[in-house]
């Protein structure tokens, strides 16, 4: 039985705090089509999600809305190493516990992200040896998280152009620790669904055919290594600069991932824009078509078990309009007006639907059931 700490600690301040989004309508700006994403996911066979940060769980309007479209959420910062474990002695699980407690009141599940990632490493861990910080890390968060986690990102980002990614992991621990990982975690949960999550595996251009070719190596050494692993995430951090998908690189590399015996995730799935002088409509449709042509092909591969949006809002995203970008168009915005948000998400920054949500709910209906 995986310790839940924070179901004795936590379930009454949880409850008060948050479990009246499951219970009343807050109102709000959801006024999206009758069925859901994750209804409509769920009708095809698929968990359908989003990330979020707890602090976004004090907004009612997304958190009910993250509610009533979402059957999973992955915390996007919070069970990361290096918040987790700011000093060798501490396990820093606030932030993590709001989100459990929320996805169990909600009867939402969670997706584990991540374990061992070279951008969240605890500084300390510098002044360690051998492999039993890990340990300790991996056994802490599994143990506690566990019951509410389908699916383990065990190491995010672990390859590069060129092979394994030459990361501070692989430094620190050795190049067997992805074989190692995943041991350890089949060690402390040995029901758990272990997955490896990558990005830029998604285009038809050089730098991504090295990369998909880099992932498929290291998936068949860690097979050969006899290590446990059950799927891959694609993370799907789509870009309008990159050009289009190519249906047949796409389907082949999914379909060879599917014939490792593999499930696959798409787990961040958002679009970076480029042309952000245009009218939100003519970028908002830019983005759902880029969304529908991505998932036309991701979808019908029936390996494919999970969706996750990067962020359901606009508002929420990661990505950022940058100077590079404003630089491409002089003399834009002199007004002041700014080009507001990147527009890659399925809602924008008041919770109204876009034409990419209308792409994600029609790649759901599309998709037959049963694959
Ligand atoms: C990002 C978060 O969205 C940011 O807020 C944070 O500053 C850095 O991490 N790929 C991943 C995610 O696997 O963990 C990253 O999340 C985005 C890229």
């Amino acid at each position: 039985m995986p310790h839940q700490d924070w179901n004795v600690d936590r379930r009454g301040f949880a409850r008060t705090l948050f479990g009246a989004f499951a219970l009343v309508g807050l109102g709000g700006a959801d006024d999206a089509p009758a069925a859901s994403l994750a209804d409509l996911a769920r009708r095809t066979g698929l968990r359908f999600g989003s990330a979020v940060r707890a602090e976004s769980l004090a907004e009612p309007e997304l958190a009910r809305l993250l509610v009533r479209q979402c059957a999973t959420l992955t915390p996007e910062l919070e069970l990361k190493w290096a918040p987790l474990s700011p000093r060798p002695d501490s396990f820093d699980t606030a932030g993590a516990d709001a989100i459990a407690a929320f996805a169990r009141d909600n009867g939402l599940r969670l997706r584990g992200h991540t374990l061992l990632w070279h951008k969240s490493v605890p500084e300390w861990l510098g002044r360690t040896s051998g492999w039993a910080p890990a340990e300790r890390h991996i056994h802490a968060v599994m143990e506690r998280y566990g019951a509410l986690v389908d699916e383990w990102d065990v190491v995010n980002e672990p390859i590069d152009r060129a092979g394994l990614r030459n990361s501070v992991l692989l430094r620190r621990f050795g190049v067997g620790y992805i074989a190692r990982a995943l041991r350890t975690a089949h060690e402390a949960a040995p029901a758990a669904r272990l997955f490896l999550n990558d990005y830029d595996l998604e285009y038809p251009i050089p730098e991504q055919a090295d990369r998909r070719k880099a992932l498929l190596a290291l998936i068949a050494s860690l097979r050969r290594q006899g290590a446990p692993l059950h799927g891959v995430g694609i993370q799907a951090h789509l870009s309008l600069a990159r050009g289009p998908i190519d249906a047949a690189v796409l389907r082949d590399f999914l379909a060879a991932l599917a014939d490792q015996g593999l499930a696959i995730s798409i787990t961040e799935l958002d679009v970076r824009e480029r042309d952000y002088i245009l009218p939100a409509p003519a970028r908002d449709a830019a983005v759902a078509d880029h969304v529908a042509r991505f998932l036309e092909v991701a979808l019908a591969q029936p390996a494919v078990g999970s969706l996750s949006t990067w962020g359901l809002s606009d508002r929420q995203s990661w990505l950022e309009v940058t100077p590079d970008d404003l630089a491409r168009f002089p003399g834009a915005w002199q007004d002041g007006t700014g080009p507001g948000l990147n527009r890659g998400l399925p809602y924008d920054a008041g919770l109204a639907a876009k034409p990419m949500r209308g792409a994600i709910a029609g790649a759901l209906t599309a998709r037959r059931v049963g694959q």
